[in-house]
């Protein structure tokens, strides 16, 4: 299994379905190097990621992109997390893959707490956010269970799905991913010079000069940095933190 996930909930979910499919192996990061050596090593593989603005997140495109010739063949399960919405969350990996030779096997999407934690409107109250994270708990023991009977989901695979990611979302946000590429704000009144921002940054976009962090440019959106500021003096798309978001919060 490999994911990626920014604040948690894919770890969460991706571990949960390992867990209840009885499989041994811990899900494997793709910013860690090994995951090139699981994606070679294995014929089936589940692929687990966060949704943004309806599309994949850079890091995961350029994941699919960088080992084009390791996919022909590959039987590949794709599941989508995301806040609320995305049509074709499995949809956007599904026609990468294809085009790389992978054969799709199933699809599905889990709703979990959104990650965005500078947008007031996008935050629930923690009870409410504890009940998502529940009701994700039992779609996803759900989903091992059809796994095992070999009823693969196809949950945002259908053209009606593509329809719904493109009209929905993805026309009106296209070039999100390159827009944010270099659009962290960092409060430098805020900061106390930590580093855990850098260290925690899974692009290795962010670097200590001295005590202050600096980006290169390279961002894949996935508010680790933002959640994980003590001081937080970190946004993106919005101007203020208003909650930083973790799985933990939510167990
Ligand atoms: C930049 C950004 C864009 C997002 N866009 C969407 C979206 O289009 N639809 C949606 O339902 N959730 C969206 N979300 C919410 C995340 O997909 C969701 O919280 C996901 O479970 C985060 O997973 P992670 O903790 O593994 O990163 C977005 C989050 C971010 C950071
Ligand atoms: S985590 Fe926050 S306080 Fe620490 S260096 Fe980064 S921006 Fe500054
Ligand atoms: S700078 Fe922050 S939001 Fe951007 S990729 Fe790194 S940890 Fe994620």
């Amino acid at each position: 299994m490999l994911y990626f996930s920014g604040t948690g909930n894919t770890r969460y979910c991706v571990s949960l379905l390992s867990d209840s499919l009885g499989r041994k192996e811990i899900p494997c990061p793709i910013e860690k190097k090994e995951a090139v050596e699981v994606l070679r090593s294995h014929e089936a593989l589940i692929l687990a990621y966060p949704i943004q603005y309806s599309n994949l997140p850079d890091i995961v495109r350029v994941f699919i992109e960088q080992n084009r010739e390791c996919w022909r063949g590959k039987q590949v399960f794709l599941m989508a997390t995301m806040g609320l919405f995305s049509g074709d969350g499995t949809g956007v990996a599904a026609r990468l893959l294809k085009k790389y030779g992978a054969v799709v096997t199933g699809g599905v999407h889990i709703r979990m707490p959104d990650s965005v934690a500078d947008v007031k409107t996008l935050i629930k109250p923690e009870k409410e956010n504890r009940q998502i994270v529940a009701a994700a708990g039992e779609k996803v023991r759900r989903t091992a269970e059809r796994i095992k009977q070999g009823k693969m989901p196809r949950q945002g695979l259908g053209v009606f799905s593509h329809l719904l990611g493109l009209f929905g979302q993805r026309l009106y946000f296209w070039n999100a991913a390159q827009k944010y590429k270099n659009a962290l704000k960092i409060d430098t009144k805020k900061c106390m010079g930590c580093g855990q921002c850098a260290a925690c940054c899974p692009r290795e976009n962010l670097f200590m000069n001295g005590k202050i962090p600096h980006q290169k440019g390279n961002c894949t959106m996935c508010y680790r940095c933002i959640s994980a500021c003590p001081a937080q003096a970190i946004t993106l798309i919005g101007k203020e933190v208003v909650e930083q978001i973790c799985i933990e919060k939510f167990l």
